[in-house]
């Protein structure tokens, strides 16, 4: 059996070294793509692949953390993580900000068993809930985790153009000096894809001023003149940039 196949079950109920709680598989209580209704994005999770009973206990536990939840990935974003992913047969992935773990699980779900999840971030306490989880789903010896500044970490991987995907999810300062690591990494036909690139429409809003906003308008700049790459910015959630490196 496929290890990753463990905990992968859409039903029943999931051991997270806890109180095992039953799965509910709908979607996530909170809209994350503010350019829906919330009408059309409970019809967008229905009509997408139902996250699975260990991502969404990792969502409910998430959850409980209070507003801070907001920085997970949403859950339409977690199955296009994995469907990315598998597109790219990607074998040596890098993601930037793990908090608790969805998108990561996402990633090194669509890895292959051989796969390798390099994980980037300065939270031990948020990252142990992570660790569990993927646990749980099986794919935890696809994942190492690094704690540290992320661009600590980056700078210390091989500079080989090897890696098949990247994820960039942390502090949007930090985004540009992410990306001129990780661009020379990855190798041709690979893919970055970029979280926040919209700030919930307040890249388009002059009066915002707010250093995170600030910092996504130069990353948006910056990669759209990046003539390494071919990019798109979907409107998925809160704006997804997703790169082809030529
Ligand atoms: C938006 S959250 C990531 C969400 C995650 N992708 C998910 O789906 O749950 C951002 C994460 O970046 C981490 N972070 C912030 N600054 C960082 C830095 N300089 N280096 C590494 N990680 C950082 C935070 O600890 C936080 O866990």
């Amino acid at each position: 059996m496929d290890p990753g196949a463990k905990g992968r079950e859409r039903t029943g109920a999931v051991d997270i070294g806890g109180e095992a709680k039953p799965a509910a598989l709908r979607c996530a209580p909170v809209p994350k793509s503010f350019l829906l209704t919330d009408d059309l994005h409970r019809y967008v999770i229905a009509h997408s692949t139902p996250l699975d009973a260990v991502s969404q206990q990792l969502v409910e536990e998430t959850a409980e953390l209070g507003g801070i939840a907001v920085m997970q990935v949403a859950p339409e974003q977690s199955i296009f993580l994995t469907l990315v992913t598998r597109l790219a047969g990607a074998r040596s992935a890098v993601e930037v900000g793990t908090f608790t773990g969805l998108s990561a699980l996402a990633i090194a779900t669509g890895m292959a068993p051989d796969g390798r999840l390099v994980c980037c971030d300065v939270s031990e306490e948020w990252t142990a809930v992570a660790r569990r989880y993927w646990e749980a789903a099986g794919v935890a010896d696809r994942i190492e985790l690094r704690l540290g500044p992320a661009i600590d970490t980056l700078r210390a991987l091989p500079a080989a153009p090897t890696v098949d995907l990247v994820f960039i999810d942390a502090d949007k300062t930090g985004y540009v000096d992410y990306w001129t690591e990780l661009v020379p990494r990855v190798r041709p036909g690979g893919v970055l894809l970029v979280d926040n690139t919209l700030q919930f429409g307040a890249v388009v809003d002059a009066s915002n001023t707010k250093e995170q906003v600030e910092a996504i308008r130069r990353f948006n700049d910056h990669a759209a003149a990046d003539d390494r790459v071919e990019l798109v910015l979907l409107p998925v959630s809160d704006g997804l940039t997703m790169a082809v490196k030529r």
